[in-house]
């Protein structure tokens, strides 16, 4: 799989950052993850402006204009000789001159982007994922929020790691009050008497953009859907559940703890896949246009 690189500007199959760079020291970086979809950027728009709303909550300045980084974008992904990637947009507060946690007042942002292949054509998983609900909390958004996307990942990776102990595909993180939030890069979905749930923002998750896609998709075509506390207990007698993010797009669950969902991917889950995919199609159209 091919990978390359832009920092600064400056193009290459792997970039070198400092030793003394706060994005490696200390996390200290925001970051958003999208994807081309039949060559186009999708949702490049609404990624930078939560690239923007991250950077604001860690009191960090982005002096690049959208049209500059998307310009450095399509400038990398025109070097790419495959067809669909990944793309990672990561901006770190700078390189110190010394290891200093007070962040100096010349700091010089560095703006990274990774492309990477993927698969070029998306289909949907038939065997689904396993996930477990483990001890490990979901960052309390009075520490961080987890609306936030900083390069400070280490709640989801402990998560992650946890859940891979225990045999499991994904954590199902609850927040400190037993509510449940999302998975550790992924938003959750829920479907149970023909109505679909997904967790709202107040329980601290990251606001995906492609939940926001989703719930536009079921505004649409008047699917009934709620955005609802949920706890553990209300996974019983569940249908269907699927997670949703910008690169894997729809994942559908097929066990979580020692619940089987009935239905993997069930009908509603399909629905929404083929969805998802014709509205990525009219997007990617419509840049061509
Ligand atoms: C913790 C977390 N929640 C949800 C998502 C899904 O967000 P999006 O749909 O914007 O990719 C991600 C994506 O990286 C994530 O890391």
């Amino acid at each position: 799989m091919g990978l390359l690189t832009n920092l600064n500007g400056v193009i290459s199959e792997t970039a070198m950052v400092s030793a003394l760079d706060r994005g490696f020291l200390y996390g200290d970086s925001v970051y958003e993850v999208t994807r081309t979809f039949q060559g186009k950027l999708f949702g490049l728009q609404e990624h930078l402006a939560r690239l923007h709303q991250s950077a604001d909550y860690l009191y960090m300045d982005v002096p690049w204009s959208d049209d500059q980084i998307r310009t450095e974008i399509e400038r990398t992904l025109q070097q790419a000789p495959w067809q669909e990637s990944y793309v990672r947009i990561v901006v770190s507060r700078g390189t110190e001159a010394a290891i200093s946690l007070q962040p100096s007042t010349d700091l010089k942002p560095s703006l990274l982007i990774v492309i990477s292949e993927i698969s070029p054509t998306p289909t949907l998983s038939e065997t689904g994922l396993h996930l477990c609900i483990g001890t490990r909390r979901r960052n309390d958004p009075q520490a961080l929020s987890p609306g936030a996307k900083t390069g400070n990942y280490l709640n989801n990776i402990l998560a992650l790691l946890e859940a891979r102990q225990q045999g499991a595909d994904d954590a199902l993180l609850l927040n400190m009050k037993g509510q449940i939030t999302e998975a550790t890069t992924s938003n959750f979905w829920l479907i149970k008497d023909g109505i679909i749930y997904t967790t709202p923002v107040e329980v601290g998750i990251l606001k995906g953009i492609t939940r926001q896609f989703l719930l536009q998709i079921m505004a649409k075509h008047d699917i009934p859907c709620q955005e609802r506390v949920l706890q553990p207990a209300d996974l019983e007698g569940a249908e269907e559940a699927f997670l949703s993010s910008s690169v894997r797009l729809i994942m559908p669950i097929n066990q979580i703890d020692q619940q089987q969902l009935p239905q993997c991917p069930g009908k509603m889950t399909r629905f929404l896949w083929t969805e998802f995919i014709q509205l990525m199609a009219r997007e990617s159209q419509a840049i061509l246009a």
